[in-house]
């Protein structure tokens, strides 16, 4: 799907998590397509050099930063980062995310869960206090999290994954009250199933869990990782400049059933 740019992001720098792969990926494109300088940010040095290499190329601003997001000195050096090379930092896409489903609650280990909730919640938790320091010191910006149809209603055998994006609506909107008076907006994306190398390897190792997933669906498909970084780049930008502790479901009709 190409999309014409629009400058929707014209002059704004934003930080994107998860930037290796899935939605991450998709939205340092989009972005950047956008006119946002972007820094992507995630663990797999790899693959950001190779995105990066690709946007400069098109003629973007564009720089990376490899680093965990559950690790708030990796945070802080992205962020300090992005206002070093490219002067602020007025958007933040906080994307970073990890799920494993499949095991009934009273079976799950207790590291899964930890780990899940360290990702998904404390990863959201960093980067929102290191986003929020340099945007109060900079006269505001725009903040999005990636929550999940899992943030709004419970799937089976993922107790863990749907608890922690939940945690992230509620993180949301608890930031979204508290720093809406200093010109900073905060919402969530809550994607139904999108292409990922996460749910590539969900539907590998679950034959027929895609079919039953659109049938579930009134647009009975799965999402493109470009259609999540679409709403989170709208999102980000001042044409949604009176939207704020909103969570945009971007699921095809998934949770209106
Ligand atoms: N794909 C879906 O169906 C779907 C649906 C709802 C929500 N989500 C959410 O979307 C977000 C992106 O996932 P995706 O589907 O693109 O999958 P993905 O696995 O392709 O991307 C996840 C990204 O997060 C990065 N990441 C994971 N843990 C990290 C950490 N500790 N520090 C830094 N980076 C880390 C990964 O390296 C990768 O770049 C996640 O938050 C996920 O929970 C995905």
């Amino acid at each position: 799907m190409t999309q014409q740019q629009t400058g929707l992001l014209s002059g704004k720098v934003a930080l994107i998590t998860g930037a290796s792969s899935g939605i991450g990926a998709a939205a340092a494109r989009v972005f950047a397509r956008e006119g946002a300088s972007v820094v992507l940010f995630a663990r797999r040095e790899k693959e950001l050099a190779s995105i990066v290499d690709e946007l400069k190329g098109d003629g973007h601003k564009a720089a990376y930063v490899v680093g965990d997001v559950v690790q708030p000195d990796d945070v802080a050096r992205a962020v300090r980062f992005a206002v070093e090379q490219f002067g602020a930092l007025h958007a933040a896409f906080n994307n970073a995310g990890y799920g494993v489903g499949r095991t009934p609650l009273h079976l799950m280990d207790d590291s899964v869960y930890d780990q899940i909730m360290d990702t998904n919640v404390r990863g959201v938790w960093n980067c929102l206090r290191q986003e929020i320091t340099v945007m109060l010191e900079h006269g505001g910006g725009s903040i999005v999290n990636t929550s999940s149809v899992g943030g709004l209603v419970a799937t089976p055998v993922a107790a863990p994954y749907v608890t922690s994006k939940h945690a992230v609506i509620g993180l949301t909107k608890a930031a979204a009250a508290e720093y809406g008076s200093q010109g900073i907006r905060v919402n969530a994306v809550a994607p139904g199933t999108t292409r990922s190398e996460m749910v590539a390897q969900w539907f590998d190792q679950n034959p027929g869990v895609e079919e039953m997933l659109h049938q579930l669906t009134p647009q009975p498909r799965t999402a493109e990782p470009e259609e999540i970084a679409e709403a989170a780049a709208w999102l980000c930008s001042d044409r949604a400049s009176f939207v704020t502790g909103a969570v945009l479901p971007v699921d095809g009709g998934f949770t209106i059933l």
